[in-house]
């Protein structure tokens, strides 16, 4: 399957996942994110407090919620509008983010250059052949010496009754079984480290990079040059 082929998919799983998106991620309120992910938020503070930060893939807005109460202003960008509309219906203290639809691999309407980018459970949807130009899109969209933040999910096992396979261009490709009943096949990468460090050099000269066992999470952080 080609890579616009697979995008359409994955948005199209997602549209439908929204209604029960916090469920399956069991995600409840703002104060139960920050306990569950207090390590990692302990680490993004010195870089998020009162900066813009543009979202990428915030889904139902639960990252949202943490970002909003520290960075100064936060644009909130989703490709489907079942997320936002959820998303919307959250609190936020003390900023108000900005909703904006916008595919992730162009950002249209994205206008404010930021200082921060932010995304969570995302890249591993990325296919492999569009990460370079993922980035370079959304290097555009912040300013001289941004930051970018990706927190993404350590390799889980394959859940029971769903199968996978690789595709030409080495995506791992996972069937999704919504409580509907409807499937899908949505990319799940689980990119080594050294993947990340090759792919982010030539954008940034530091790279840090860690791992939450716990929380089967990667986290990566660069600074453009
Ligand atoms: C695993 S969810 C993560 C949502 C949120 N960041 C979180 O941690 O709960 C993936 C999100 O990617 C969004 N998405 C899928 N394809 C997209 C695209 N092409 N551009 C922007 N967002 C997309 C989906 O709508 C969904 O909200």
């Amino acid at each position: 399957m080609d890579s616009d082929r697979l995008i359409d998919g994955m948005n199209e799983y997602y549209a439908r996942r929204a209604p029960v998106h916090d469920e399956l991620m069991s995600y409840r309120s703002v104060e139960q994110m920050e306990k569950i992910f207090a390590p990692v938020i302990a680490l993004l503070e010195p870089m998020i407090d009162g900066r813009d930060i543009l979202e990428i893939a915030c889904g139902t807005g639960n990252w949202t919620q943490v970002l909003a109460k520290r960075g100064r202003h936060v644009t909130a960008t989703d490709v489907n509008r079942s997320m936002l509309e959820l998303a919307r219906e959250k609190e936020y203290t003390p900023t108000s983010p900005k909703f904006v639809e916008s595919n992730a691999y162009t950002l249209d309407d994205v206008e404010q250059c930021c200082e921060v980018a932010f995304m969570a459970d995302w890249w591993a949807h990325i296919p492999l052949e569009r990460l370079s130009s993922f980035l370079e899109n959304l290097h555009r969209k912040l300013l001289p010496n941004g930051i970018v933040i990706v927190l993404d999910m350590l390799p889980r096992e394959l859940p029971e009754g769903e199968t996978e396979h690789f595709d030409e261009q080495g995506n791992r490709i996972r069937t999704r079984t919504l409580p509907d009943g409807s499937r899908f096949q949505v990319v799940k990468n689980f990119p080594a480290r050294q993947e990340l460090s090759d792919l982010t050099s030539c954008y940034a000269d530091e790279f840090h990079y860690w791992q939450f066992a716990d929380l089967k999470r990667w986290l990566l952080v660069y600074q453009l040059r």
